[in-house]
């Protein structure tokens, strides 16, 4: 049996989740948009997911937008905002840690005229509110920092930095919520943002659904345009089985989550505990117990392969990721830890290692062996070679 500890990456469709979402692509075929009673009822369905979201975010249903993924509701934020209150030329801030889904669309916005500022982060891989200050202008027109990383689970103080914006500069607060979901916390409100980006498929929902909560009166350009869907931000007949799968995969997420944090907490620290104590040169990566989302167990191990360790333990049944989905399987070392001031080396050296509802007591003990044993392999095939 193999153990899965990529939860960042995606997690499996819930059963209750799948059954909510069955009738949908069958009994309620109908378009949404259509005024008959099959339309309706289709409507009626997105409704209801739609105050689920908003819910779980202490937001106004009105400020959801249904997208196709959260890379699109990144987009919709950066472009959205970008194209509606500028036009052309001006300066955005993103964080130097961010997804890809964020920094190539930043970058790919230079190409419009626009200046963008890659914040500097700390060892830890956070924004410090000062930096940010530093960095603002009377032209910025948005600021990006994420909730929580990807590749290391480190939280962002994303109050104190949607306030720093917010005090002094008009610009747009944007957050990607994305690995923050359903693992802590979540009201728009409390946190001051004007833009929040999450997915389903990180939650037990289905793939290829996302949402970007838009605060009312945060002025969106769309970016596709037709059937004036989603209030004209989102235009495409909806994804009405996926989006009523998200609706439940959030209800469940919300409900479970303090328990199911404080378990995966608990398994993060044997499986932690049990890495230093075979590897005592291993070294932690991202923000202390606290700091850090729950269920991410992160390390660098020095003088080892991080591609080479995967692979090994991938044909013993484990499987982890180096960082993120999307740069394991390059060679480059992530643009996230090298910013946090690893060495090329080192960051060569990462596993990230994600906790899920079906990680038992027996997974992070076997898996805390098995990793000390393959590490142990690779450096002493590295001695002989
Ligand atoms: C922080 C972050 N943002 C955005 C995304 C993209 O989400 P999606 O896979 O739904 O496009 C991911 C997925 O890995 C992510 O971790």
């Amino acid at each position: 049996m193999s153990i899965y500890l990529d939860h960042a990456a995606t997690t499996p469709l819930r059963t209750e989740v799948l059954e909510a979402m069955l009738p949908a692509l069958t009994g309620t075929f109908g378009n949404p948009s259509s005024i008959h009673a099959a339309g309706r009822a289709a409507r009626t369905l997105i409704d209801t997911a739609r105050d689920r979201v908003a819910l779980a975010l202490n937001a106004r249903p009105r400020e959801i937008i249904f997208t196709g993924s959260g890379s699109e509701a990144d987009n919709l934020a950066l472009r959205g905002v970008v194209r509606r209150r500028a036009g052309s030329g001006g300066h955005l801030i993103i964080s130097s840690i961010e997804h890809e889904a964020i920094l190539e669309t930043a970058r790919d916005l230079r190409r419009l005229d626009f200046e963008v500022t890659e914040l500097k982060v700390d060892a830890m891989g956070r924004v410090d509110r000062d930096v940010l200050a530093a960095a603002l202008r009377p032209d910025t027109v948005l600021v990006s920092v994420m909730l929580a990383n990807n590749e290391v689970g480190t939280i962002e103080p994303i109050r104190e930095l949607a306030e720093v914006t917010h005090a002094d500069s008009p610009a747009v607060f944007d957050t990607d919520a994305t690995q923050a979901l359903g693992k802590m916390k979540l009201d728009v409100e409390e946190l001051g943002v004007d833009l929040l980006t999450v997915s389903a498929h990180k939650i037990y929902g289905p793939k290829g659904v996302g949402a970007l909560y838009a605060r009312h009166g945060t002025l969106l350009d769309p970016l596709i345009t037709g059937g004036s869907q989603e209030r004209t931000r989102r235009s495409g007949t909806e994804n009405v089985p996926g989006v009523v799968g998200f609706g439940v995969a959030v209800q469940l997420a919300e409900a479970e989550r303090a328990v199911e944090m404080r378990r995966q907490a608990r398994l993060c620290a044997e499986l932690s505990q049990r890495i230093q104590q075979g590897l005592p040169d291993a070294v932690a990566t991202g923000s202390p117990v606290g700091e850090r989302l729950a269920n991410f167990c992160t390390f660098a191990f020095p003088g080892v392969e991080g591609e080479l360790l995967l692979m090994r333990l991938d044909r013993v049944g484990i499987c982890g990721s180096a960082g993120s989905a999307c740069t394991s399987g390059s060679l480059a070392p992530s643009h996230v830890l090298l910013a946090m001031g690893l060495s090329p080396q080192l960051a060569s050296a990462h596993l990230r290692l994600t906790l899920g509802r079906s990680t038992t007591q027996a997974d992070v003990e076997r898996a805390g062996d098995v990793i000390c044993r393959e590490v142990t392999a690779l450096r002493e095939h590295a001695l002989r070679a």
